[in-house]
C-alpha cells in the first residue's frame, strides 16, 4: 500500500494500464472500448494522476523526477470503490448463516429473531472504540484487495444514540485510514423489537428526533432505506426520504431484494443509486435505465443467501449505469471479497471486462456522488491497483484469486 499524496514521481513500466477513460456511465461497454496504453507509466503529483503515458518517454522527459519502478509484469487499473458495505458492526451471524443451510430462508430466520436484530444486539453491546477497531480492521483487508473508497452503513444500532455511535466510530476509523471512507445513515434498516409503534411511527421518530442530530453533528450526508415485506413499505419509505432530501441528504434504497417496489421509489425521489435488485423486473429495469439512479448490484448478497443474481445483463442492455458492490455484512454476504464475486456473477450473467472493471470503479463512485475517482485520467485521483500478469483479461480469468500486488492511494 502506497500513500501518493505530498510526492510528484513516475511509476512504471506496467505492461498494460487500463484506463477505463471514455467509457460511458450507463449502457452496454464492449472490450473492444477499453483504452490500453502498452508500456506504460504514469505520473503522481500530490496524490493526483498528472500524466499518463509511454513509460520510458515519461522518464526520460521528467528525468528529474523520482521513480517508482516496477519489476515484473503488472497491470495498472484504477483502484476499486465499494458503494455499498456494512461493515460496521459487532458479533457473528454464522448461527443464522447455518439456519440458512438447513433450508431456512432469510426472512424466515428475520421472523424467528434473528437476522439483522442478532446484529443489533452485538452491536448495541459493543464500544464505539471496538466499532472503530472492527471497522479498521476490514477496511484494511479492502485496502490490500484494491478497495480503496468504501462506503460504510450505519443500521445495526436502531435507536437515537446507537445509529450515532456507529457514525462516530466511522468517522473514528475515517480518520484514522488511508482509504476514503463515506458514511450512510441506515437507521431505516428495520423496525427495532424494542420500538412501540408502526414501521411508520419508527420513521417518523428517525425524522425528527435522529435526522436533525446526524445533520448538527455532520456525521453522514447519505441516508439509506430497506424497503421490503419485513422493513418498510413504499409511502412511508417515499415521506421519510422526501424528509430526508429536504434536510440536504442525499438518498440511496436497499431496493427490490425479495419483492420489488422499492426502485420505483428510488428513481421517484431521485436517489443517487437503487442497491439490490434481485426481484425487479422488465418494469423496474425500464424505470431505472430512463433515470439517473445508478443501479447497484450486489453478488455477494446472492452468494451468501443462495439466491440469484440480479439481473445485471438486462439493466446493462436496458441502458442503466450498473455498478457492483460487496455488500458486506455480517448476515447476508459475510465475505466482503468484492473481485471474486463480481468475477463469479460476470460470468453467469455474461458481463464483458470492461463492464466489471466499470461496475466496480467510476461507476460505482458514481453511485457515491464522486466523479474524481476510477478511471487512470489526468486530474483523477491517483487511487490505483497493480495486478502481477502482463494482460488484463488474465483477472477475471482468475475469478478474484488474483489479487492486486500494489495499491495507491
Ligand atoms: O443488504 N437487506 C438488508 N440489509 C442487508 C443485510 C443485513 C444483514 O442481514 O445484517 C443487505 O443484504
Ligand atoms: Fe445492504
Amino acid at each position: 500500500m502506497n500513500t501518493s499524496s505530498g510526492r510528484n514521481y513516475v511509476i512504471g513500466p506496467f505492461n498494460q494500464i487500463v484506463t477505463l477513460s471514455g467509457l460511458s456511465l450507463k449502457g452496454p461497454l464492449p472490450d473492444d472500448q477499453l483504452q490500453i496504453i502498452s508500456n506504460g507509466g504514469v505520473i503522481i503529483n500530490d496524490g493526483i494522476i498528472e500524466k499518463i503515458g509511454n513509460f520510458e518517454d515519461l522518464r526520460s522527459f521528467y528525468s528529474h523526477l523520482p521513480v517508482e519502478l516496477i519489476s515484473g509484469p503488472a497491470v495498472l487499473l484504477p483502484s476499486m470503490v465499494d458503494c455499498h458495505t456494512h461493515i460496521c458492526y459487532a458479533g457473528s451471524r454464522a448461527q443464522d448463516y447455518n439456519l440458512k443451510l438447513q433450508g431456512f430462508s432469510y426472512v424466515d430466520i428475520a421472523k424467528q429473531g434473528g437476522g439483522i436484530w442478532r446484529t443489533v444486539l452485538s452491536t448495541r453491546d459493543a464500544d464505539e472504540q471496538t466499532l472503530t477497531e472492527g471497522i479498521l480492521a476490514r477496511v484494511e483487508r479492502h485496502l490490500n484487495q484494491g478497495v480503496t473508497t468504501i462506503e460504510i452503513k450505519s443500521g445495526y444500532g436502531l435507536s437515537g444514540p446507537h445509529e450515532l455511535k456507529m457514525l462516530r466510530a466511522i468517522h473514528s476509523a475515517s480518520s484514522q485510514s488511508k482509504a476514503s471512507l463515506v458514511p450512510t445513515f441506515l437507521g431505516a434498516h428495520t423496525v427495532p423489537h424494542d420500538f412501540d409503534g408502526s414501521p411508520k411511527d419508527y420513521l417518523y421518530y428517525l425524522s425528527t428526533m435522529v435526522l436533525p442530530l446526524i445533520a448538527k453533528e455532520k456525521l453522514c450526508n447519505r441516508v439509506d432505506i430497506f424497503i421490503e415485506e419485513t422493513a418498510f413499505g413504499e409511502p412511508e419509505a417515499e415521506q421519510y426520504l422526501e424528509h430526508a432530501k429536504k434536510y440536504g441528504f442525499d438518498l440511496t434504497v436497499h431496493a427490490d431484494q425479495f419483492t420489488a417496489g422499492g426502485s420505483e421509489v428510488a428513481v421517484k425521489l431521485g436517489a443517487l443509486s437503487a442497491d439490490h435488485l434481485e426481484a425487479s423486473g422488465d418494469r423496474e429495469i425500464e424505470m431505472l435505465s430512463k433515470s439517473n439512479t445508478v443501479a447497484v448490484v450486489l453478488p455477494g448478497a446472492s452468494l451468501g443467501l443462495g439466491i440469484g443474481f440480479a439481473p445485471a445483463r438486462q439493466l446493462l442492455d436496458a441502458g442503466c449505469c450498473l455498478a457492483i458492490a460487496s455488500d458486506w455484512n455480517p448476515g447476508s454476504a459475510p465475505m466482503g471479497d468484492i473481485l471474486l464475486q463480481a468475477a463469479v456473477m460476470g460470468m453467469y450473467e455474461k458481463l464483458s471486462a470492461a463492464e466489471t472493471f466499470s461496475g466496480l470503479t467510476f461507476r460505482a463512485a458514481a453511485a457515491l456522488g464522486l466523479h474524481d475517482r476510477g478511471k487512470i485520467e489526468v486530474g483523477y485521483k491517483a487511487h490505483l491497483m497493480a495486478f502481477p500478469t502482463s494482460d488484463y483479461r488474465e483477472i477475471l480469468y482468475h475469478q478474484g484469486s488474483m489479487k492486486p500486488f500494489n495499491v495507491w492511494c
